[in-house]
């Protein structure tokens, strides 16, 4: 496989953000809600096989201290080759260089391990289902 090239901030091809969400996710997506969803990010990160998006991660914040990991997406054609835990460290450090003091993350317990790799820590937290 090429060497797997990675973005800060970088504007992606929407479309293709929506086909890697459903092939990752198995959710309709056409891409068309990211522009206003990043608009108001702090900062995200993509992953690129070549031409093709094969990762990406969006960091929501609080225009402060606290900065919210969302959306950690990696294509199933690549996965367990550490583009997850490349993108979640670039994005910790991407928030850190914009003011962040707090990484934020939630997850279902398969991904323990996944998240403790990239550097969280467990903590006690909340989580209330709205809807
Ligand atoms: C979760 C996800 C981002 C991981 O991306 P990835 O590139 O495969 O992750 P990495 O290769 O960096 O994984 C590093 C380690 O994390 C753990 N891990 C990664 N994915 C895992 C999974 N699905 N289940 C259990 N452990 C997992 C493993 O310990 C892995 O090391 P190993 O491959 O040597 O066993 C990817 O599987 C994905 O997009 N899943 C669907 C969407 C999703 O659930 N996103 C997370 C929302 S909170």
């Amino acid at each position: 496989m090429p060497q797997i090239e990675y973005r800060v901030r970088a504007q992606p091809d929407f479309p293709a953000l929506g086909e890697l969400r459903r092939a990752a996710w198995g959710e309709s997506d056409d891409g068309g809600a990211w522009p206003a969803v990043l608009a108001r990010s702090l900062t995200w990160v993509t992953a690129h096989d070549g031409k093709r998006l094969v990762g990406f991660v969006n960091v929501a914040w609080d225009g402060g201290a606290h900065a919210f990991l969302l959306d950690t997406t990696v294509h199933p054609e690549v996965g367990r080759r550490g583009i997850g835990t490349r993108l979640v460290r670039m994005a910790a450090d991407a928030a850190r260089a914009g003011g962040a003091h707090w990484l934020h993350v939630d997850f279902g317990p398969h991904l323990a391990a996944f998240y403790a790799g990239c550097g969280f820590r467990p903590t006690a937290a909340g989580l209330w289902r709205l809807r």
